[in-house]
């Protein structure tokens, strides 16, 4: 995939060390990776979007191959207007697996481009982490640093201060 455009979507909130692995394996399978913080997604988000480009930014500053951007509305008009060439989703249990492959089968219809959803396997020990379960664990003073890069969880505690 030398040389292709992929894009890796999600609202991130917050980034977490499962979404940081994919970042950094993904980054490594393309030219040019553009991730993709969806800023309406029918959650009820606990970062700003800013926030979570934030958070992004900081924990992958050393990776010269990707860019930080937030979108709107349908990913597959993002994908045209932005000439993605791959969508990266990440697999982490059976369970993903019903739901990605109705959206994989839905955007593969809209893309209109010619693009294709690829898939990657979590690593096994991060297969648990989600960010709804990161932000309950940190709400009720649990401890999240094995979960979210040190940057993220710099600016959770500072956000909660
Ligand atoms: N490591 C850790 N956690 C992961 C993960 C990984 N590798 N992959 C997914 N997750 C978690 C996320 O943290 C999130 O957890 P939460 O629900 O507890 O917050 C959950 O799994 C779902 O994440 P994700 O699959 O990235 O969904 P999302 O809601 O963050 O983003 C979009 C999905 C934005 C790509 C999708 O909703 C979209 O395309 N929206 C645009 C509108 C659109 O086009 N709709 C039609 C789609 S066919």
């Amino acid at each position: 995939m030398n040389g292709k455009r992929l894009l890796y979507a999600g609202s991130f909130d917050p980034l977490t060390n499962g979404h940081l692995d994919l970042i950094l394996r993904g980054a490594k399978l393309c030219g040019h990776m553009v991730i993709g913080v969806a800023k309406n997604v029918s959650k009820k988000s606990l970062f700003a979007v800013e926030e979570r480009m934030e958070m992004i930014r900081l924990s992958t500053e050393h990776l010269r191959n990707v860019t930080i951007d937030g979108f709107d509305g349908l990913l597959a008009d993002y994908v045209r207007e932005r000439e993605i060439d791959v969508v990266l989703r990440g697999l982490r249990t059976a369970a993903d697996f019903e739901y990605e492959a109705r959206m994989a089968h839905m955007n593969a219809r809209l893309y209109g481009n010619g693009a294709e959803t690829v898939f990657l396997l979590s690593r096994p020990e991060y297969s648990f982490i989600s960010s709804g379960l990161v932000r309950e664990v940190f709400a009720l003073n649990g401890d999240i640093s094995g979960f979210v890069p040190g940057e993220v969880l710099k600016l959770m505690k500072r956000e909660k201060a």
